[in-house]
């Protein structure tokens, strides 16, 4: 696939972004202006900290192999070659596992100098936080990861313009990086035959407090507790 199918596709699937604003995925990548020969850049907000948020880290210690395939994908649709993982550092055993899936991938070939013979090369950093909520704000975060204070930014400029390094920056959540496999796997109608008018797909939902069983859970975005799972069970 060319980048811009993958773009277009991931505009088609309805993506909205996890990380609390539901931004439109495909729409921001497609913000990035044309490409000027110089780097550009996707960093994935990995920094959950929430009071009561717990749906990017169980995903980074389950299946951190998924976040690294979206991270290729993305990063090949958007033309970076270096793309950064910036996760809260107090989550050791998080850092840890995304370094193990990194170096694996490097191992296996998905990310490196020409990739499967794609002519394309990739980069990933893994960079662990200080750990600071205001981290997590997408500009914050990128003063933190080039090294100084963690403050958010007047804007514009907007990432896409001028983001990290004052480079085209890309900032998505975990989740949404995570979405994008399955969507060029499975198709654009498998995704919108899930959720809502406007927010297509499913979503990690956390239950916690007075319920009967609590946990991470993946399912259709619009589902209430008053629906049984496929098991005829309730979880409230
Ligand atoms: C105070 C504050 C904290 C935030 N914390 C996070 C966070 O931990 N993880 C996250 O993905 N987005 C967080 N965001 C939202 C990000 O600024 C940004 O919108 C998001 O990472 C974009 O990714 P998405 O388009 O994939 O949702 C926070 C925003 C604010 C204002």
């Amino acid at each position: 696939m060319e980048p811009g199918d993958i773009i277009q596709m991931v505009k088609d699937s309805g993506l909205r972004g996890r990380g609390g604003a539901g931004f439109p995925t495909g729409m921001k990548w497609g913000f990035l202006p044309p490409d000027d020969g110089g780097p550009r850049y996707l960093v994935v907000n990995a920094d959950e900290s929430e009071p009561g948020t717990c749906k990017d880290i169980p995903t980074m210690l389950s299946a951190p192999q998924i976040l690294v395939e979206g991270v290729a994908i993305t990063s090949y649709a958007i033309g970076c070659n270096h793309a950064f993982i910036y996760v809260r550092g107090e989550v050791t055993h998080v850092y840890r596992r995304l370094l193990q899936a990194v170096r694996e991938a490097y191992e296996a070939g998905h990310l490196g100098k020409n990739i499967h013979g794609s002519g394309f090369d990739l980069d990933v950093t893994v960079h662990a936080g200080a750990g600071a909520y205001i981290c997590g704000e997408e500009t914050a975060l990128l003063d933190s990861l080039e090294g100084r204070r963690g403050q958010p930014r007047l804007k514009p400029p907007f990432p896409a313009v001028a983001g990290l390094y004052a480079r085209p920056t890309v900032v998505n959540n975990v989740e949404s990086v995570s979405s994008v496999p399955a969507i060029i796997d499975r198709g654009v109608e498998w995704f919108t035959a899930m959720g809502t008018e406007r927010s297509k797909g499913m979503g990690i939902f956390s239950l916690s407090g007075h319920v009967n069983r609590p946990g991470q859970y993946e399912a259709p975005l619009g589902i209430t507790l008053r629906e049984p799972d496929r098991h005829g069970r309730r979880h409230a």
